[in-house]
């Protein structure tokens, strides 16, 4: 038979924002970090990558293997996303030796055209959903029998958050002591269904590209900070096991003080490396006083911040506090970016300058909860014949 098919198969993946930080590869050849991290999957009703993977002996060899990131070319031959490829390739290798019967999509060029609903860049973790989605695309398209779990190995390869965007809900991406790195991988802390009630309210200062990368940040850090080591070798696994059974009690109190603390002590390590790093602007240093202030005002943590390697805050909450911090901060906004909330709690007026910054320097908002892992859509970027499909919008 000649056979000229398209094989597809099509999935969403969501971002997830760290709540323990990882901060420091190592092994930057396996992306193996040095030390364990935690995070929040959220909802990919409002931020995913929707990604279709398809190969095809049609595929015209010299071509090679293609993506297509919101329609613009990248290349796939970056180590990193030629080490993803390679482990699903070889994986798919090992299914059609045990069964000759089955196509030999191994050796098919791939085609892959993914989308973001947000920023490419912009300290939103996009580089998380986007691996997760490929390497679950890829996975899904080679009938692969593998786990969330045991895809997470490949897709720290392309990048280390991505590991934990396999899996819904609380993840950890546990360091792992092994050379090879095969003990480096996603787990399930709990479930979405476990603490369903979490929220996140991102409050976007910069939709930039950052000037310090990830990659390139931490190696600095890793290289030059006295204050990493500790970091690494005592804070971390601290913080990361009374992280873990604040979730477990869902105690939010616990929860939001791990996580302020976590990331202070991130960017501490980043203003500790030579030269420093600066991720957090002003409009940063306003978003924590006035979360501080609302904690304050209500006499428990009822919101937390966290920021990642950009100035954008994730602010968590539980939707019973909805009134007091959304109604709060929201008030604190441009008018228009979110919706108001009556009832929230009056702030000090020692923090007018800080509402001031918040107020000229968000310019969008993102609320969203936690949600779940990769979905499987069969809805395609790519059709029967191996064209784009033409969308309006995202
Ligand atoms: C600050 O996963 O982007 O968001 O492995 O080099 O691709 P690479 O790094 P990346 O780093 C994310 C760092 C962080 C913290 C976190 O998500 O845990």
């Amino acid at each position: 038979m000649a056979e000229n098919k398209i094989y597809r198969a099509s999935t969403t993946a969501p971002v997830n924002i760290a709540v323990i930080k990882y901060w420091g590869k190592r092994d930057p050849h396996l992306n193996l970090p040095t030390n364990s991290s935690l995070s929040v999957t959220l909802s990919q009703s409002d931020l995913r990558t929707h990604t279709t993977a398809s190969c095809s002996p049609t595929y015209p060899p010299a071509e090679g293997d293609t993506l297509l990131l919101n329609s613009h070319p990248q290349s796939l031959s970056t180590p990193r996303s030629l080490a993803c490829l390679t482990s699903l390739r070889s994986l798919r290798r090992s299914l059609e030796s045990a069964n000759p019967s089955l196509p030999p999509l191994s050796s098919y060029p791939l085609h892959i055209i993914s989308t973001n609903n947000f920023p490419t860049a912009a300290g939103l973790a996009s580089s998380a959903a986007g691996f997760a989605a490929l390497v679950r695309a890829i996975a899904d398209l080679y009938t692969l029998p593998q786990s969330p779990e045991e895809l997470s190995l490949i897709a720290r390869q392309g990048s280390g958050s991505a590991c934990r965007s396999l899996l819904g809900g609380y993840v950890a991406w546990d360091a792992g002591h092994k050379g090879d790195g095969s003990d480096s991988r996603a787990r399930l802390v709990a479930p979405r269904s476990h603490w369903p009630e979490m929220r996140a309210m991102i409050l976007v200062a910069s939709a930039m590209k950052k000037d310090v990368s990830s990659t390139s940040g931490m190696q600095a850090t890793v290289a030059t900070s006295s204050l990493f080591r500790t970091r690494a070798e005592v804070v971390v696994p601290r913080e990361m096991a009374a992280m873990e059974k604040a979730i477990e009690g869902r105690d939010f109190e616990g929860f939001g003080k791990i996580a302020m603390r976590e990331s202070n002590s991130f960017h501490a390590c980043c203003l500790d490396t030579e030269p420093p790093i600066r991720y957090l602007n002003d409009v940063s240093w306003a978003a924590m006083q006035l979360v501080q202030g609302v904690n304050e005002k209500v006499g428990r943590v009822v919101a937390a911040y966290t920021f990642d390697a950009g100035p954008n805050c994730v602010v968590y909450f539980l939707e019973g506090d909805r009134r007091e911090v959304v109604g709060c901060l929201a008030g604190c906004l441009k008018e228009g970016l979110v919706e108001r909330v009556e009832g929230g709690v009056e702030l000090e007026d020692g923090l007018e300058g800080a509402k001031e910054v918040l107020r000229r320097g968000v310019s969008n908002v993102i609320m969203t909860g936690v949600g779940e892992g990769p979905v499987s859509v069969e809805d395609h970027l790519i059709d029967e014949k191996g064209e784009e499909v033409q969308k309006n919008g995202v």
